[in-house]
């Protein structure tokens, strides 16, 4: 027992900002990035010439179909790049290969949760050939149904290969896909087919999870019959679905409206040239959680936004021809998007995608398949990390991880025993681990240690990436001192940065370029350190972080008071050890109403129906009445401190009403 003691003291007082890891000495040898001196020197050159530093990548990293004329037209918050060119996304990630040794290498290793049989291990592999095959059938199947460059389409599918076909298919003939995570519900999908005016749904029968058929088509179906305040239906602009045969349970098809996946894909024909895409046409529109209202439309164009993908996964995860490379976030997310998508497929690598979770059929699937597919570099959460650490080593212990050669990290400030127990257990203390700070605005990474290169602290995600301006400032906008916090922003416009909120340039602009004008405002908290080093504080708006996902306090909010039984709510988050943060609801009942423990289940079940099950509150509290100042306003700190069981501290002398307290 004392040894225990003294090792975990030993760890703690290791992990002081001060202890550093060093990167593995012959990393540096096949690395991109070798040296400081060159991270240095390229960031710097990034930093005076964007122009020249873009340029002189975009021409050499991308295919062009027709030069642009100007890098960089910045008028804040306005980006263009590569004003006048014209390139096909698809092209960049499929046709480039096609005459190299890579057309015949694995583009895409698709595992899915069960096999024929039951057992774990169902596996597809397309090659760059087989996947540019699909993609241009897929594309025509789009155009048979009318689908045309600029329209949106929905995506709501499971973690199969056919959600990777159908974006790729959408990006080249210049459609904008809008990907709704499969485990939001009806209710998000209408949302977002209204708000983007899509045409296009496309979704599976179900999917699998744990073992079990899940439905999918049915909540497709429960979205375009959603009535809204008119009358009218949410999600009229849909004409049409598309259903892929995922698990073949029986699903009722619409005449005139949905259409089988395989059996469009059968009559398509597999030539589909490229289209000639802008430079900043839309590639995508990516819905996330703002402090306030309902989910706002991350809106990317196409060639910086490439070019950031590319970029990223290239030196950030070290990729070269050899490597397996997974990451394990849905593609409902963005770093689904750039990091399982566009950015590995840009790089001919090979890209590994999972249907399943984490602990089906045992606790040790995740290490279970970088055994079986040799994964070389692996990127996940810190919420998952926390969870395996739960779950115990032993279930790692089973596997051979010794192909893996560096780790990555995303989603929320990762906390140093989970650093330390990542870097021990899963990289054998041989992989450099690389803490990736961005968002779904940002399209790419913009914080990370560069693998060969940064030498790396437990919990920083360290420094800039190429291009990247973050600096920490005070209330006024102005730098402060290291070793203080303050706000994140980011001073220059960068290639892959958002192009606007879908339909609504006000909000584009009071959400991120009026906080600290000219600057873009990234809603995280921050400090460096004495090296210049960023360490990410968290939110700092009214955003929460729960187990990587983003989500809005005022989006569950409005959920909860939809329910006939609420007066009111207020929702605040407090730590919890594995999802990072858990939601508290604050909840006062109209007064014909009694507040039961099953009311709370009602209630935890309405807000998954309305967001998703992702977004129900861990916690919900009765309350007679809400903590308000003078004037109306929430008084969310106090909340935060009772949630959190802490007492009551700081001023409370704007309270309206201390009783409630
Ligand atoms: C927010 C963005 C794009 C990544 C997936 C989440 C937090 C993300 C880190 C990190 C500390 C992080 C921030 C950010 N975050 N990565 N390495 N260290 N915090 O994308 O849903 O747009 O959320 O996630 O708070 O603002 P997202």
């Amino acid at each position: 027992k004392q040894t225990k003691k003294a090792k975990t003291k030993n760890i703690t007082s290791m992990l002081t900002e001060d202890r550093v890891f060093q990167p593995p000495k012959d990393f540096a040898k096949t690395a991109h990035i070798k040296s400081m001196a060159q991270y240095k020197k390229m960031y710097a050159e990034s930093i005076k010439s964007p122009d020249k530093f873009w340029g002189k990548l975009a021409k050499e990293e991308l295919q062009w179909i027709k030069p642009w004329t100007k890098t960089l037209q910045w008028k804040a918050p306005n980006a263009k790049w590569f004003v006048g060119g014209q390139i096909n996304v698809s092209a960049n990630c499929l046709d480039r290969f096609l005459d190299t040794p890579t057309a015949n290498k694995a583009a895409l290793i698709w595992e899915g949760e069960l096999a024929e049989d039951g057992k774990p291990g169902e596996e597809r592999v397309y090659t760059y050939k087989q996947l540019h095959r699909e993609v241009c059938k897929f594309a025509n199947v789009l155009k048979n149904i009318g689908i045309k460059k600029g329209d949106r389409v929905v995506i709501y599918l499971p973690m199969i290969p056919e959600a990777a076909v159908a974006m790729l298919g959408c990006a080249r003939i210049g459609a904008v896909h809008s990907v709704v995570f499969g485990g939001f519900s009806a209710q998000s999908v209408a949302d977002r087919a209204k708000d983007s005016q899509a045409k296009l749904l496309i979704t599976s029968d179900g999917g699998y999870r744990r073992g079990k058929v899940v439905a999918l088509k049915k909540g497709a179906d429960e979205a375009l019959e959603i009535k809204d305040t008119d009358g009218s239906r949410v999600a009229k602009s849909i004409e049409k679905m598309i259903v892929v045969n995922r698990t073949g349970q029986d699903v009722p098809m619409k005449k005139g409206r949905d259409v089988w996946y395989h059996e469009e894909m059968a009559k398509a024909s597999s030539k589909c040239p490229p289209a000639k895409i802008g430079s900043e046409d839309p590639l995508f529109i990516l819905y996330t959680s703002g402090s306030t209202g309902k989910p706002k439309g991350v809106l990317h164009s196409t060639a910086g936004y490439l070019l950031g993908a590319k970029m990223t996964s290239k030196y950030i995860f070290d990729l070269h021809e050899t490597d397996v490379f997974w990451c394990t976030a849905d593609i409902g997310w963005v770093t689904g998007h750039s990091y399982v998508v566009y950015g590995p497929l840009a790089n001919g690598a090979t890209s590994v995608m999972f249907e399943g979770a984490p602990n089906y059929p045992e606790p040790d699937r995740f290490w279970r398949i970088v055994e079986k597919y040799g994964v070389t570099v692996l990127y996940t959460a810190p919420t998952a990390i926390r969870t395996f650490m739960k779950w115990g080593v032993e279930w790692v212990k089973k596997h051979d991880l010794s192909s893996l050669r560096l780790l990555g990290s995303v989603g929320e400030p990762i906390n140093p025993e989970a650093w330390m127990w990542y870097y021990q257990n899963i990289g054998g203390k041989r992989c450099p681990i690389v803490d990736t700070w961005w968002q779904t605005e940002t399209g790419a990474i913009m914080i990370s240690p560069l693998p060969a290169v940064t030498p790396m602290k437990p919990g920083s995600a360290t420094l800039p990436f190429f291009g990247i301006l973050p600096e920490v400032v005070d209330e006024a906008g102005k730098a402060v001192p290291k070793n203080s916090g303050g706000k994140l922003v980011v001073r220059k416009p960068w290639p892959s940065m958002l192009r606007g909120i879908w339909g609504d340039p006000k909000r584009f602009q009071d959400t991120y370029w009026a906080e600290v004008p000219g600057s873009y405002f990234t809603g995280d908290g921050c400090r460096t350190d004495k090296q210049g080093y960023f360490w990410i504080m968290g939110r700092i708006d009214d955003v929460l972080n729960v187990a990587g996902h983003r989500i809005g306090t005022a989006e569950v909010e409005s959920a909860l008071v939809s329910h006939p039984s609420v007066a009111e709510a207020a929702v605040v988050g407090r730590n919890d050890p594995v999802k990072g943060q858990a939601l508290v609801a604050f909840i006062t009942v109209k007064s014909s109403v009694t507040a039961s423990p099953e009311l709370r289940q009602i209630l935890r079940n309405h807000v998954g129906k309305e967001i998703g099950p992702v977004a129900k509150p861990d916690d919900i509290r009765f309350a007679e009445a809400l903590p308000k100042t003078r004037s109306g306003k929430i008084m969310r700190r106090l909340l935060k401190q009772v949630a959190s069981g802490e007492d009551i501290s700081g001023d409370i002398t704007t309270l309206e009403d201390r009783n409630v307290l």
